[in-house]
């Protein structure tokens, strides 16, 4: 069994390794987050089953709390993301700034970075995650720069503020009113934005009366619980032998989804796209271009008994209803051998239709989306929407909007 000595030294090692690999990947770019990351000790915020291997991993989100059918409800974030939101929110010393969402492990690097003048408010939902944040951060030496408090973020924090920067740690459908009347005129809003079923991190500051993009990132992040929570519809749709298929909507439910009724008996259809895409390219953002463009669009998941579950590795849950139909996004490799093409296959009458329709858009991102990166903004339900730039595209929220700007697409 190693010795203190040695765990201790092998920790200090996986640390400066973990900030040394985050600035050459570009992920760390200021000072101050990287002496944060050279600080503050993972391992003590963590299981102690946990290995300093797994706790100095660029990507290794730790889930350290489920719910009673085994779904994620609270998780430590994996190193990268934790350096980019940092970066995101643009801090600095002196800075008050607002985690929402709380463990422990992140409210000290913010700590760290907005130093003894600044201070950290750190809040969960959940009495057992911030009555752990608040052990381990006294027992890690930060008492003093970061407040613990149990709540529903959504509502704010009465009590505190204003804050420089609000760091959004938790998936969130809509931007509650209550974050930007506690956030400084100049303040930088950070927060994971769920936009018809797909999410990114966000930047945000003020323009005026609304909130323009200053940095987008992509992660994923357990969802938000409480008043704020967001409602998704289930269509659950089952072949000949009892096993489903679930599609799963956001803000847009088509009307009449009664036509899916037993598609899955009838047979497929497919279309390629010639739309090719080379071997280790991330082509996310088409996902995000088919969420803002697809009307119908859905996410999807099947049971391991379908026919669909059996198509392992060849299809990707993400899928639009059309007519009497759905089709989803599929794959094949190139003749070459070097990468992918990308089509879409679909069950029902109007199978054409839907895999058509999905065709379409992929390609359209090929054209106009694949070599540019969207801006966003948030224009709050008080603010001037006629101001809104013509050509952009907007997703109603409860409590504002949020556009999206493709730069080649207008
Ligand atoms: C990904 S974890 C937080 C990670 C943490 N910031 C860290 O150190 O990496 C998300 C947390 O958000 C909390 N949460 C969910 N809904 C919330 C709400 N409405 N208000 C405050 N916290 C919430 C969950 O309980 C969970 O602990």
């Amino acid at each position: 069994m190693p010795n203190e000595s040695t765990t201790i030294d092998r920790a200090a090692a996986l640390r400066a390794a973990l900030a040394d690999r985050l600035c050459a990947d570009g992920k760390i770019t200021s000072p101050a987050v990287e002496a944060a990351f050279r600080t503050v000790a993972r391992e003590h915020f963590l299981p102690v089953e946990v290995s300093l291997e797994i706790a100095y991993g660029v990507d290794n989100p730790v889930v350290t709390k489920r719910d009673k059918d085994g779904v994620a409800v609270s998780s430590v974030s994996a190193a990268y993301i934790q350096a980019r939101m940092l970066e995101q929110a643009e801090l600095r010393p002196g800075m008050t700034v607002l985690e929402i969402g709380s463990g422990g492990l992140n409210a000290a690097l913010i700590a760290e970075v907005v130093g003894p003048h600044g201070r950290v408010v750190s809040v969960d939902i959940d009495h057992e995650v911030t009555d752990l944040a608040e052990v381990l951060l006294r027992s890690a030496g930060y008492a003093d720069r970061v407040t613990v408090l149990q709540a529903d973020a959504w509502r704010g924090v009465p009590d505190e503020g204003p804050f420089d920067a609000t760091i959004v740690t938790v998936g969130t459908g809509d931007i509650a009113p209550a974050w930007l009347d506690q956030l400084t005129a100049d303040g930088v809003l950070v927060l994971p934005l769920i936009m018809n079923g797909i999410t990114r991190t966000i930047g945000f500051r003020r323009d005026d009366d609304h909130l323009a993009s200053t940095s987008t990132e992509l992660a994923g992040f357990v969802p938000l619980r409480g008043a704020g929570r967001q409602v998704v519809r289930l269509t659950v749709l089952q072949d000949a032998n009892g096993w489903q298929v679930t599609l799963q909507f956001d803000a847009h439910v088509p009307a009449d989804l009664g036509q899916l009724h037993d598609v899955l008996a009838a047979p497929r259809t497919e279309i390629w796209s010639r739309v090719t895409v080379p071997h280790q390219t991330s082509f996310a953002d088409l996902h995000l271009w088919l969420a803002w463009f697809l009307p119908g669009f859905c996410l999807l998941s099947a049971d391991d008994g379908t026919e669909l579950a059996g198509e392992h590795g060849s299809w990707f849950p993400y899928a639009v209803v059309c007519g009497a139909a759905f089709a989803y996004l599929v794959a094949r490799p190139t003749p070459d051998g070097d990468g992918v093409e990308l089509g879409a296959r679909a069950y029902g009458a109007d199978g054409d239709l839907a895999a058509g329709t999905m065709v379409e858009q992929i390609q359209a991102w090929d054209r106009d989306g694949r070599h540019t990166t969207p801006t966003f903004g948030y224009w709050p339900a008080d603010s001037d929407h006629s101001q809104i730039p013509a050509g952009t595209s907007v997703l109603d929220k409860t409590h504002g909007v949020v556009t999206i700007r493709w730069p080649e697409r207008y």
